[in-house]
């Protein structure tokens, strides 16, 4: 199969917030205890932070982590993780049915994302609690001093304010399983005027009001549209969710290719939900006579669907209360790896609206790091497409021009069988290229035609091919790795190059 696309430097999409490469950590499950922090671990700092672990974040390059749920956070008092380690509280996590005993708070958190060299995006609890919560808790961590929550900062270690940006007004208050859940009344007004107490201390930070936690949710989009009504004016960012299965609507897939080619149609769905709330808020800016901007922020997405089965004992509480249980420990296979790549491009290629991005989650939970306690940090399947679009996807993303055979599925239609972003670099101008073929069974041989750019180098070619679609990491071996390509040439503004069925493809070219 044949495919063609052209790339013009003048037809671009936006230049993209680095915010959209982000990442989550949530208690829950292993992503703080054995994940970020394990102060008996050979790896572990004089903090208690494992550096194995440090090291492999750093390789993605996170340029913004949430914290601390989730749905975690939605009964989770602040208070009970600052002041001494042998003080602080074992409380009862009624969200993950888990025992909480608050050796990482705010403070060590701080800490952390320092040493990674990640900015903290913090939610505060709309769920059991509300706007006096959310605002001794911004004094806390922004004010500099002479006040209640700041000197009582100081007194606990920390002098300077961290003056973090990011702020969430709770977490996906639109699902049942949320303690505190709410209607989009009870929330827009709640959010609206706990934006208001946090715009009083400091207009200038940015705020995230909750979106819906799915585009199944019953109550979307009927809910942005209410909440922005209440809250358009104050908040920056609308928080969207999404996790990917591998499944039709009522049954798992067996992991084999022409299922694949399906799955990976998955990424449309976000298409859709994405350009219907950005529909909502343009309608709601011209509702409101606004010249003030709301864009969204993608602050959960991931595939989602391997542990769920063996989670429920635990969540259901047959297990009791245990203390960070391994929970939500997706081990991904090479599928997976296609499909983060294709949820990737679709972030790109909305950048203009989608502004903050944020993996869930980024240790053990869900995530592209892996953790074993006492052992080794491991990179899974997701890793790659993750961290190449990190590294190189930073700068200005162009809006293609994509000519090639699509497929229909039950629930899209009209999906090109090659997904494809490219960015062109702000620092050096280097353009880079990431590339799914969603094919079963057919090559396909792509030329891109570059109008208006002088590059003359291929200078990374990554591909991650060949793999049997269930081909899975693990502690003892990498197996799902990028390689180096074959087949390319760039001659007079052509690129040339083919992709094997079910791949990935990065290409990176320099001036
Ligand atoms: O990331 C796992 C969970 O998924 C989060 O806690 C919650 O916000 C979502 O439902």
């Amino acid at each position: 199969m044949k495919a063609s696309i052209t790339a013009h430097k003048d037809f671009t999409v936006a230049n993209i917030d680095p915010r959209l490469y982000g990442s989550f950590i949530e208690h829950l499950g292993r992503a703080i205890y054995t994940g970020i922090y394990e102060p008996d671990h050979p790896s572990a700092d004089e903090q208690g932070f494992r550096q194995d672990v440090i090291e492999l974040i750093k390789e993605i390059d996170v340029p913004v982590t949430r914290y601390p749920g989730g749905n975690f956070v939605s009964s989770y008092n602040w208070e009970d993780g600052i002041g001494p380690k042998e003080n602080r509280p074992t409380r009862l996590d009624l969200a993950w049915h888990t025992s909480e005993n608050n050796a990482v708070g705010i403070h060590e958190f701080a800490n952390w994302a320092e040493k990674v060299g990640t900015e903290m995006m913090l939610a505060v609890n709309l769920g059991s609690r509300g706007l006096d919560e959310a605002r001794s808790f911004l004094e806390y961590v922004n004010h500099p001093g002479g006040s209640y929550w700041s000197d009582l900062r100081k007194h606990n270690g920390r002098e300077d304010p961290w003056n973090v940006k990011l702020w969430c007004l709770g977490n996906e208050m639109d699902g049942p399983w949320q303690i505190g859940q709410k209607t989009a009344d009870e929330y827009g007004r709640l959010a609206f005027e706990t934006a208001k107490a946090m715009r009083a201390f400091d207009k200038n930070i940015e705020l995230v009001v909750c979106g819906s936690s799915s585009p199944m949710m019953d109550s979307y989009p009927d809910w942005e549209s209410t909440v922005l009504d209440y809250t358009y004016d104050t908040v920056d960012y609308i928080s969207l969710h999404m996790y990917f299965e591998n499944n039709s609507l009522h049954m798992y897939f067996e992991n084999n290719d022409s299922n694949a080619t399906h799955y990976l149609a998955k990424a449309e769905q976000l298409e859709h939900y994405i350009e219907t709330v950005a529909a909502v808020i343009k309608t709601t800016k011209a509702k409101k006579r606004s010249d003030h901007d709301v864009f969204i922020s993608f602050d959960e997405w991931n595939v989602w669907y391997h542990s769920r089965e063996q989670d429920k004992a635990i969540l259901e509480g047959a297990d009791g209360w245990p203390q960070a249980p391994a929970l939500l420990e997706d081990i991904y296979d090479f599928a997976d790896t296609l499909q983060v790549a294709c949820i990737l491009n679709t972030f790109i290629r909305h950048s203009d609206v989608v502004k903050i991005g944020c993996m869930a989650q980024l240790v053990n939970v869900i995530a592209p790091i892996m953790t074993v306690e006492g052992g080794p940090a491991w990179r899974q399947t997701i890793f790659y497409p993750y961290m190449y679009a990190s590294r190189y996807g930073r700068g200005t993303a162009l809006n293609l021009a994509v000519n090639c055979e699509r497929y229909d599925t039950d629930f899209a239609t009209q999906v090109p069988y090659l997904d494809v972003s490219c960015v062109q670099s702000d620092d050096d101008g280097s353009l880079a290229f990431f590339i799914v073929n969603r094919h079963a069974s057919e090559e396909i041989e792509f030329d891109i035609a570059l109008e208006g750019f002088e590059h003359h180098t291929v200078i990374e070619d990554k591909v991650i091919s060949g793999y049997d679609l269930s081909q899975t990491n693990s502690p003892q071996a990498e197996t799902v790795i990028p390689q180096e390509g074959t087949r390319i040439s760039l001659v007079d503004q052509r690129l040339n190059a083919t992709i094997e069925p079910l791949s990935y493809r990065m290409i990176r070219l320099s001036l």
